[in-house]
């Protein structure tokens, strides 16, 4: 069973401005809540009971959505407002909080190091904070993977999913063992490649569960061009030793909700708020309206 996790959120969210200028891009809001909501809740439902965040500057909001803010909870409490109450009272996730600080903006594979303590002598998560996975959250990846993890005795195991093969050099990709399967052994990975470079069109997926020998393998990594440790070839470094890195495929419900950019932070809004319990049938007939509006226009 893997009860922690390290979530980096220290990047700087520069494919996100203005709109992550002071504010961290895992807060901004997909419908009700902010992503990184969803992603705690979703580690929280597979069984995660510890949380390491790694910060920067400007993160601090992150750190007060989790905490307990006693004059909202009087004022919830006397205006009788059991809902609100419920979604704000993240004691109820019975998960402990941790925060660390990576001083220098020096890549993913630095921000992981930054959990050596915090993981100690188990193996751990990482869930990428600006990843959701599936609609609401709602995965069981997670599980699956911690379960490959035991079974095959992997050092790492790496969620994975399809991508456009134009799309390869925006994402890690790897390179299976055998094609086709839902749970494979990785051969060698390789970080954002050119299309014609690249071994598949599988992408990693922003969760991977390590064992603590990854960290001795991100000390051996170089940094790339942009002066950058990359976690990716940190998982090469694993590979090469003859470890066991697995991959498991997400499912077509576990798509992953990407809040990197633009167009697929605009995508993942839309969809969620499209089923919204209460403003979902709604907001449908908006945007119904606007889209013809449009089309007459055009
Ligand atoms: C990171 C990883 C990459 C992975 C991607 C999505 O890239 O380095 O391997 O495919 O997340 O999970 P980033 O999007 O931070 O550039």
């Amino acid at each position: 069973m893997i009860q922690s996790a390290v979530v980096p959120v220290a990047g700087l969210g520069t494919r996100l401005l203005p709109a992550t200028k002071s504010q961290p891009k895992e807060m901004l809001p997909v419908a009700r809540k902010p992503i990184v909501q969803y992603v705690v809740e979703e580690l929280v439902s597979n069984g995660i009971q510890q949380v390491l965040f790694v910060t920067g500057r400007s993160k601090a909001s992150i750190e007060n959505h989790f905490d307990y803010d006693p004059e909202l909870f009087q004022a919830l409490t006397q205006a009788n407002k059991q809902e609100l109450l419920n979604d704000v009272d993240f004691a109820r996730l019975k998960a402990q909080f941790f925060y660390t600080r990576q001083r220098m903006q020096r890549g993913l594979g630095d921000a992981i190091l930054c959990g050596e303590n915090f993981a100690g002598e188990e193996p751990f998560l990482v869930a990428l904070g600006d990843s959701i996975l599936g609609l609401n959250a709602v995965s069981r990846a997670v599980s699956r993977m911690a379960d490959v993890f035991e079974a095959k005795r992997a050092s790492c195991v790496v969620a994975v999913e399809e991508v456009p093969r134009e799309e390869t050099s925006h994402y890690g990709i790897v390179q299976p063992e055998q094609g086709g399967d839902d749970v494979f052994r990785v051969l060698n990975l390789i970080e954002k490649p050119a299309p014609e470079q690249a071994p598949s069109n599988l992408a990693i997926a922003g969760r991977y569960i390590f064992s603590p020998v990854i960290f001795d393998m991100i000390r051996r990594v170089k940094p790339d061009k942009k002066g950058e440790i990359q976690l990716t070839d940190a998982m090469q470094l694993l590979c090469d030793e003859g470890r066991r890195v697995m991959a498991v495929k997400l499912t077509p419900e576990e798509k992953r909700y990407d809040i990197g950019n633009f167009p697929s932070y605009f995508e993942s809004f839309v969809e969620f708020a499209l089923a919204d319990p209460v403003y979902g049938a709604e907001f449908r007939r908006t945007l119904e309206r606007l889209l013809a509006k449009k089309s007459a226009a055009v």
